[in-house]
């Protein structure tokens, strides 16, 4: 069965670094990244990009074209034009970059050509996987050398397709060096389908009693703790069929529910290997007996949308007899565990993760969901809408 989208980071790494990849069945937030990188490509003079939707796009170009000392400036639409370019920003400043921002904070991204210094060291204190490979992509195309201290561990795509394209990538302790002095071989690349995709229908699965085996999924560690969380609240997990083609790791995944689910706590080291996946584990807690706490996901306030405050306000809507407290880090829920049937107004922000989750809530309760807008999905998960009428409606 082929239905889930290629995954969306290892895709967009390959736009920017120029690797051959199957482009069937991709996002909007691929498709913005590889136009922009092609525009970039053939544009001789200074030139304006627009990444759309995609903060994987406009952060990781960002670093490939600080380095590659041209001009350019890069846009994206209302809510990535709201979204934090700070943190790429003053980094590729310390280093030799003119990079400046809209109140100094957002896009338009305006890139003047400098030339970065020959080494540099940046100590990562937000976990982020983007800002990791907007670095390590600005060494590349400057030939420069970067050492990253990385003190919480996240997706690491970026380090293995560098390394499975002979880069001179090294780890030494929760310490990442690449000298980009050293060319890459271009290779095509195997992109296999996308994890965070595929959360959705292993919920599915567990909250609609159906078996349906995803096949051919990315199950690199750095982004599989969705795996261990659905686990320990009662679900059904297994992996087959487990493969490493290019560089990442892929398996077919069985899913089903195994008893009633019981809520989770999730704090730490764990928060990056599953951000994406918070607002869905959130709607699983409403699903299950006890309590669902979050914390140390700060990072959630500046995704698509504030999903800690745009979550926890629709939940209160699908379950008003919840009992919901937020932190800025997190959150405690306390289902009702009786939810009723009458139609629900969600408000989306515009957020894909917000639509699917509501959704996936949905078809668990029988509670009719009726969103804002919906065209936003398409960034990461096109045909999500049928997929779920075909196998689980
Ligand atoms: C991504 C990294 C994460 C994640 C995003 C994709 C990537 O963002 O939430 O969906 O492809 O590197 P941060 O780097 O901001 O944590």
């Amino acid at each position: 069965m082929n239905f889930l989208p290629k995954d969306k980071s290892i895709a967009q790494r390959c736009a920017v670094l120029g690797l051959d990849f199957n482009q069937d069945y991709i996002g909007e937030d691929v498709k913005s990244t590889i136009v922009a990188v092609k525009q970039f490509n053939e544009n001789l003079g200074s030139t304006t990009l627009d990444l759309g939707n995609s903060g994987t796009g406009i952060r990781l170009l960002s670093g490939y074209i600080a380095g590659s000392g041209k001009d350019c400036t890069l846009t994206g639409d209302k809510s990535l034009s709201q979204r934090p370019m700070n943190r790429i920003a003053e980094p590729l400043n310390s280093w030799g970059a003119e990079v400046s921002l809209k109140e100094q904070k957002f896009p338009p991204i305006v890139i003047k050509g400098t030339k970065l210094l020959p080494e540099f060291t940046y100590n990562l204190t937000i976990p982020s996987a983007q800002i990791k490979s907007c670095l390590l992509l600005a060494a590349l195309s400057s030939k420069t050398k970067i050492t990253i201290v990385e003190n919480i561990p996240s997706r690491d795509h970026t380090e293995r397709m560098l390394e499975e394209c002979g880069a001179d990538i090294k780890r030494d302790g929760n310490k990442i060096i690449l000298d980009g002095s050293i060319e890459i071989k271009k290779k095509f690349i195997d992109v296999p389908k996308d994890f965070s995709s595929a959360a959705y229908l292993i919920a599915a699965n567990i909250l609609s009693k159906k078996n349906i085996l995803l096949e051919g999924v990315g199950v690199n560690s750095t982004r599989t703790a969705f795996l261990d969380v659905v686990q320990e609240m009662g679900g059904n997990v297994v992996l087959k069929n487990i493969k490493n083609i290019t560089n990442e790791p892929r398996a077919d995944i069985e899913s089903n529910a195994k008893q009633e689910l019981k809520g989770i706590s999730i704090q730490g080291k764990k928060i990056p290997n599953l951000i994406d996946e918070i607002p869905l584990i959130a709607i699983m807690g409403l699903f299950a007996k006890g309590q669902t706490i979050v914390r140390d996901a700060k990072e959630l306030r500046f995704k698509e949308s504030d999903r800690i405050s745009l979550l926890l306000s629709n939940i209160k809507k699908f379950d008003p007899k919840s009992t919901i407290t937020e932190y800025e880090d997190g959150f405690d829920i306390n289902p009702s565990n009786s939810l009723d049937t009458n139609p629900v107004n969600i408000e989306t922000g515009g957020d894909h993760r917000i639509i699917m989750s509501f959704m996936i809530a949905s078809l668990g309760s029988g509670k009719k969901v009726i969103f804002d807008e919906t065209s936003s999905v398409e960034t990461s998960f096109p045909g999500f809408f049928e997929v779920l009428k075909e196998w689980y409606q």
